[in-house]
C-alpha cells in the first residue's frame, strides 16, 4: 500500500493491551520515501496508554518536505535534490531558495532572490550599540543569540505570524542580516571595526569579507576559499528534524515570533553534542596533541566511566556514513592545497584517529561513523577561523533551514502547540507536613 501521510491509510497495526479489553487501531502512514509510521494519536483515546521515547529516535513529530535523510545508505536529500550534486552544481543562495520555496529557482527568480536577500543584509544601526554592552570575550554563540532574539523589537510587524507576506519578510530578514551579525561577532571579539556588508560580493564572499577585511587594506578576493565557504554552507543548511530545528519548531508551535525562534535555535546548536560538536573536535585533536597518544585516548573513549566521546564521530540518524564528511574530507583537501599548507599536524592525526577507530571493534559494532564536524574544523583552522567562530558558523547556514522548517510548520493545518507528555516516576500524592515536624 502506499499513499500520503495527508490521505486516509488503508493499512492499520493493531495493539492490544494485555489484561484489559482495551485495542487500539494505528493507520500506518507513508510517505515519499523512508518506513511506514505508524499514527499513534488516538492511542490514548482507545488503548489508554501512551508511549515513551526519551530523545524522539522512534518519533515523527511532524509531516515535511524539506529534508530526507536515510541514515542507513547515507542518503541527504534538500527537496529530493542530493546533497553531493548540488555541493558540486549549487550555490548557496539557490539552496536557501529552494530550502524555503521547494522547487529550484528560475534565473528571473534567482535574481529576484539574490537581489532580495543582498538589499537586506545591513543591520539597524542601532542594533550595533547592543555590541557595546557584551564583554569582549563573550563567546559569539551569546552574541548571535542575544542579537537574532533581539531583532524582533526592531520589526514588530514580524509577530504577524498568520501573515504570509510578513512571514516572508522576516525569511528574508533572518537569511540576509545573520553573516552580518556573525562577523560582528567576531570583529568585536578581536577589536577591529565592523565592516560593513558590501553588495557586489557573493553571500559567501560578502561573509569572508566582513569576517577578514579591514578598512586600511584593499580586500584580496579568492574563489578557491568563497567556494569551500559556499560548499560548507550548503551542507549545514538543513538536516530535518535535529535538536536545534526541532527547538525552533517547538518554539514556533506556541506562536512566537520568528526572530525568538530563530534565537532558541541558535541556543540548541551551541551544545558540544550538535553545532558545538566541530569546536569540540578541534579541541579534542589538540588535547591528544600526537599520534602516539592516540591509543590512550582511545581506551579513555572506550572506558564508559570517562564520559570522554570521539568528538566527530556517531550520529543519532547516520549509522553507515554521513555524506557531508565525504563532501568535508575532499573540500578539506582543496583548502589545504590552495593555502599552500603541506603538513598540517591536525590533518594527519584526524586522519590516523579515523583510521584507528573504523578498525576498532567498539566503533564498528555500535556503527560510529565520522560525522561532518569531524572534518569541519580542520578546514575552518585552515581558513583563519578561530575555534569560537566553528559554532556561530553553522548557526549561519542553518539559519536558513531553521527558517524554511519554521514557514512549512506555521503553514501546516495540522500544526498544533508541541506539548510532549512523562512517564511520572516521581513521589505518589502525599501530604504537606509542617516544617516543625519534619526529620
Ligand atoms: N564516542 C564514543 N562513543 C560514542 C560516541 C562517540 N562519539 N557516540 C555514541 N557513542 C556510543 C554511546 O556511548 C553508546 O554506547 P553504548 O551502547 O555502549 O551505551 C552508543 O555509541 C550509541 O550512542 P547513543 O548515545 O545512543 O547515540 P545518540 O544517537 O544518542 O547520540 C550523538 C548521537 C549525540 C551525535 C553522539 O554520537 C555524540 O555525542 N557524538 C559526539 C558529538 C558529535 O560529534 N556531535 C555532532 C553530531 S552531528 C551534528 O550535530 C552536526
Amino acid at each position: 500500500m502506499s499513499s500520503t501521510a495527508a490521505s486516509a491509510p488503508a493499512v492499520h497495526a493493531t495493539i492490544t493491551i494485555p489484561g484489559t479489553n482495551k485495542t487500539a487501531s494505528l493507520p500506518l502512514l507513508s510517505g515519499t520515501l523512508g518506513p511506514q509510521v505508524a499514527d499513534i494519536r488516538k492511542l490514548q483515546a482507545q488503548a489508554g496508554i501512551f508511549t515513551f521515547d526519551p530523545g524522539y529516535g522512534e518519533t515523527a513529530s511532524c509531516e515535511s518536505k524539506i529534508t530526507y535523510i536515510d541514515g542507513d545508505e547515507g542518503v541527504l536529500l534538500y527537496r529530493g535534490y542530493p546533497i553531493t550534486q548540488l555541493a558540486e552544481k549549487s550555490t548557496f543562495l539557490e539552496v536557501a531558495y529552494l530550502l524555503l520555496f521547494g522547487e529550484l529557482p528560475t534565473e528571473a527568480q534567482f535574481k529576484d532572490f539574490s537581489h532580495g536577500i543582498t538589499m537586506h543584509s545591513m543591520l539597524h544601526e542601532q542594533i550595533r550599540r547592543f555590541w557595546e554592552g557584551f564583554r569582549r570575550d563573550a563567546h559569539p554563540m551569546a552574541v548571535l543569540c542575544g542579537v537574532v532574539g533581539a531583532m524582533s523589537a526592531f520589526y514588530p510587524e514580524s509577530v504577524n505570524i498568520n501573515d504570509p507576506r510578513e512571514r516572508e519578510i522576516s525569511a528574508f530578514r533572518l537569511i540576509a542580516k545573520i553573516p552580518t551579525i556573525t562577523a560582528w561577532a567576531y570583529k568585536y571579539s578581536i577589536g577591529q571595526p565592523f565592516m560593513y556588508p558590501r553588495n557586489d560580493l557573493s553571500y559567501a564572499e560578502n561573509f569572508l569579507y566582513m569576517m577578514n577585511a579591514v578598512p586600511p587594506e584593499p580586500y584580496k578576493k579568492n574563489p578557491i576559499l568563497e567556494r569551500a565557504m559556499d560548499r560548507i554552507l550548503i551542507l549545514h543548511a538543513d538536516h530535518e528534524q535535529n535538536a536545534s530545528t526541532s527547538t525552533v519548531r517547538l518554539a514556533g508551535s506556541t506562536g512566537a515570533n520568528p526572530f525568538a525562534c530563530v534565537a532558541a535555535g541558535i541556543a540548541a546548536l551551541w551544545g558540544p553534542a550538535h553545532g558545538g560538536a566541530n569546536e569540540a573536535v578541534l579541541k579534542m585533536l589538540a588535547e591528544i596533541g600526537d599520534k602516539k597518544h592516540i591509543k590512550t585516548f582511545i581506551s579513555e573513549v572506550k572506558d564508559k566511566n570517562s564520559h570522554t566521546k570521539l568528538m566527530g564521530f556517531g550520529h543519532r540518524v547516520y549509522k553507515n556514513y554521513d555524506p557531508r564528511a565525504k563532501i568535508m574530507q575532499q573540500t578539506c583537501y582543496e583548502v589545504l592545497e590552495e593555502l599552500g599548507i603541506k603538513d598540517e599536524p591536525l590533518l594527519d592525526l584526524a586522519m590516523e584517529l579515523e583510521k584507528i577507530a573504523l578498525e576498532d571493534d567498539y566503533f564498528v559494532s555500535r556503527k560510529l561513523y565520522p560525522n561532518v564536524d569531524f572534518y569541519s574544523g580542520i578546514i575552518l583552522k585552515a581558513m583563519g577561523f578561530p575555534t569560537t567562530m566553528f559554532t556561530p558558523l553553522f548557526a549561519l547556514a542553518r539559519t536558513t533551514g531553521w527558517i524554511s522548517q519554521w514557514m512549512e510548520m506555521i503553514a501546516d493545518p495540522q500544526n498544533r502547540i508541541g506539548r510532549p507528555r512523562q512517564l511520572y516516576t516521581g513521589a505518589p500524592q502525599r501530604d504537606y507536613v509542617d516544617i516543625a515536624r519534619r526529620g
